[in-house]
This record gives C-alpha cells, structure tokens and sequence, in this order.
C-alpha cells in the first residue's frame, strides 16, 4: 500500500511479484542469469518495485477483462486501467486486490463512503419490498423524500419559499425539468408567443450532456459533436456583476448557475455576483436556478453551498443529483411556490423517477447528510486539506499558483497538465481527479478520516515530487 514507509514499500513489492502474473515476472523467469536482463526489463522491474499500485499490466486479468468487454461498451470516457471491484468507507480495492484511498468518491457521489453499512441496508430491504410501481400510483417513498427536501431547505434557510418536488434520476434530467419549468414559467409570464424564452448560463458551467443542459453549458468540447444546440440560450461571464444586466432581460426566462463551479474548476461565485444576478431576475421575472449537483449537500459545510446568503439572493429552484442516493441514480429539482403553481399535472413526467426503492435511500441519504456535526467535520476536514495545500504550494510555487473552492470541494489550480501527477498518485494507491484548465479536484467522502486526509495527502506530494 501507498502509505507504508519506502523499505517496507519494496518487501511489499516483492511479495507481491511473488504471487502476481505481471509481464516483468514472466520475462524474470525466461532469463537464465540477471546479468542477461535487458534495459526495458530492468527498466520495468525498477519501476514495479518503486511503485506500491502500479497500473495493471498489459497481460493482467484487468487488462484481459477491459480487452474482452471494451468492445461491447460505447466509448464515453478515457478511463485508467484499474478495474474497481469493491469498496468501502473511503477505500476502492481494484481487481488486482489493490487498495486505493478515493479522494474522488465517484465525482462527489459517495458523501457518505463506498457501501455505506446503512445504505446497504435500506436497499436490501426496500428491494424485497417494493422497487417500482410507476408514477401513476403514489408510494410512501417519493413524498416522503419531497418533504424532507422542502423541510430541510426552508430549515437551513436556502430558500424560504421552498414549496415541491420534482424527483428524476440523474442530475441531466434534473437540469432538464428545471429549464423547462422555466420555459413554462416564461410563457405564462411573457405570453404564449414565446418572447420571454431565452436561458442564461456562465461561461466554465457544466449543467450535464442531456440537449437543454448541454445547451446550457457552454464548452465546446461537450457541445460540438452535436451542434446546433437548442435556440434561445445566452452565455455570460461568471461573477461579472457588470455585465449582468444585459444579459438577462425581459426576453431571460431563465437564468442557471452553479454557486460553485465543478467541472469547470472549482470556481466560487462571490455572493456579490449571486445577490445581483437574483436581484435582476426579480426585476424581469426570469426563474433562477441554482446547480447544486455537485456542491450541495453538506460538500460545502452547510446543506447547500449557498445557505449563507440572504433571502434576496435565494433561488426559485434548486437542483441536486450526485451525492442524493449515495451511488444510486437519483436526482431532483426543489422548487419555490412561484414555479410549482406554474406546473400543471401532465405537463411533465418520468417513468423511473421517484421510485420507492431510490427514494427511501436518498431519504435516508439525506438524513444523514443533514447532520450538523457532519457538516461541522467537512469544515474541519477542509482546515486540513488546506494546511497541507499551503505547505505544497511553498514548496513547489512554480507549480501551485491557488487552491479555490469551500469545504470538501477543493480545487488545485496548477501551471501545467496534471495527469502526470494523477497517473503518479494512482499508481502509488491515491485517486484525484482533475477539472476545468489544468485543475486537480478534490471531492472526498465527507465521512473520510483526518488519518485518511493525511495519509492520502502524504502520498499526494509523494506524487508531485516523483513528476518533478
Ligand atoms: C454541476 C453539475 N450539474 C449537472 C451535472 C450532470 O449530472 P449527471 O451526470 O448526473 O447527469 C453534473 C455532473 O457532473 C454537475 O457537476
């Protein structure tokens, strides 16, 4: 494992070579003399035995398996070798039986760890009991989960009016039925002829890849390959206050920002720019939408990352997803008394939403999430997190130029690609992952340990200094 002292690193090392079928251990045996090693060989075997989780071999089982199913699997993603197999708590053990500390918890997903016990348990026991009987009967679970949203984000004091919910199954679709609400809202504010339609959203946001919230999201890595993206949709600049009031007019039905940007690179809105831009959409009466997919629930110290402001800055609708079912699909759009009379039965749907099984688990989710004394630990746990980033930046300026972002999303800002130092940090058993321009992204599980922190911390700079 990565966090053991270097000698007792190497003993591991060749302990495992002895059981492992790596390629170096196939080449080791044909060799009738070390002397007769070749450089590459040489080369592979320094590099195994300074390395506690080195990337499974090209002829691992990871690697037969990856080659096997890869070409069923559409292309997506860019993914590592490893083949995640189990986890627990902060951990991830690989099919190689490599453990891993995850700094990452599935892009902000697992708030409260891998195969949380509880969690585990109100699957279980929702699975034998009712999974999924449609949207056109009620159940005990969707309502159940609306209250607790509605309850929690009047009680936290993000938005007074909180009034429905709307519960889908992923953050997309969440997004999704919020810029249609705001559609509809603009037609019954703006009249039937569709002049109040257009849609504002910032520079740097991810909103998700479904049409209406890839439109909002204004990269074109993302919205190229399927151009035209839907009409109507405005791109302003993050935390420019200036420019805000040209930018959203009495066309703007609607207006979608994440208080803290993700994807983009963890980038904060100043309460400044929130407090202008909600101000504004009271002036034309465009809807506001606040993205909390990826900072909301408790990330940040607080249940949403804009808890904080005051009443004049709360949104008309909140949307959350991610960490909502602690791994399972879940997403949902809260919104205010204004949005929710707007919405008519049959004027949108889901046929998965909702259901019990996803429910009762993020009821659960978010109970525990909710808790003050988690919340107070995130805030803790970032002290950490930052303490360290400080040491790190004194000792390598030329790389570290900021660290941004509020509670257990952290964002490392670097002069340079910082895959080098990902792939460098896997292979000594820490996962990070990166976002926006040259950005290392921190999202633990918020149930991580100050030990953890340290441990992984330790290793992260392990990383750093092997990539110099
Ligand atoms: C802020 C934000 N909004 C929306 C999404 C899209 O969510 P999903 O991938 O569940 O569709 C993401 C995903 O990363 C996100 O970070």
């Amino acid at each position: 494992m990565a966090f053991r002292a270097p000698t007792q690193r190497a003993v591991a090392a060749l302990a495992r070579k002895s059981t492992a079928t790596t390629a170096v251990k196939r080449t080791l045996s044909s060799q009738a003399t070390a002397s007769s090693l070749s450089q590459p060989t040489k080369d592979a075997i320094a590099r195994e035995a300074s390395l506690p989780n080195p990337d499974p071999a090209a002829d691992s089982a990871s690697a037969a398996m990856v080659k096997e199913h890869s070409q069923y699997m559409l292309a997506t993603y860019a993914r590592p070798s490893p083949v995640f197999v189990r986890g627990e708590g902060s951990f991830l053990w690989d099919l190689e039986n490599r453990k891993y500390l995850d700094l990452t918890s599935g892009i902000a997903v697992n708030g409260l760890g891998h195969c949380d016990p509880g969690v585990a348990r109100i699957l279980a026991d929702q699975s034998t009991t009712l999974m999924h009987a449609s949207n056109l009967y009620y159940n005990p679970w969707t309502g159940a989960l609306s209250q607790l949203l509605v309850e929690k984000t009047r009680e936290t004091g993000a938005m007074h009016d909180a009034a429905t919910v709307f519960v889908c199954n992923s953050g997309s679709e969440a997004n999704e039925a919020a810029l249609k609400f705001a559609r509809k809202v603009g037609k019954l504010r703006g009249g039937e002829d569709g002049a109040k339609h257009e849609i504002v959203s910032f520079q740097g946001s991810f909103h998700g890849r479904t049409m209406g919230s890839l439109s909002a999201t204004p990269n074109p890595k993302y919205q190229k390959p399927f151009a035209p993206m839907l009409p109507g949709f405005k791109y302003g600049t993050y935390n420019d206050v200036a420019a805000i009031n040209d930018l959203v007019t009495d066309a703007t039905c609607g207006v979608i920002i994440e208080p803290i940007q993700g994807e983009g690179g963890v980038n904060v809105a100043t309460d400044e720019f929130l407090i202008a831009l909600a101000r504004r959409c009271r002036e034309v009466g465009a809807v506001l939408i606040y993205d909390e997919i990826q900072c909301g629930l408790s990330r940040t110290g607080s249940f949403w990352a804009h808890d904080h402001l005051p009443a004049e800055a709360h949104p008309d609708v909140i949307t959350t997803a991610k960490a909502l079912g602690n791994g399972f699909p879940i997403g949902a759009a809260i919104v205010n008394e204004s949005v929710s009379e707007a919405m008519k039965v049959g004027d949108h749907g889901t046929t998965f939403g909702g259901n019990p099984l996803a429910c009762r688990l993020a009821h659960y989710t978010v109970s525990r999430l909710a808790d003050k004394t988690l919340q107070k630990e995130v805030l803790a746990k970032e002290q950490l997190f930052r303490q360290k980033f400080e040491e790190l930046r004194g000792k390598y300026p030329e790389l570290i130029t900021e660290v941004r972002g509020r509670g257990l999303i952290l964002g490392m800002q670097l002069t340079q690609d910082p895959n080098p130092i990902v792939q460098a940090a896997r292979e000594r058993g820490l996962l990070v992952i990166t976002c926006g321009t040259n950005t290392l992204r921190f999202v633990p599980p918020l149930t991580i340990t100050g030990e953890e922190i340290a441990q992984g911390l330790a290793v992260l700079e392990e990383a750093i200094e092997a990539t110099r």
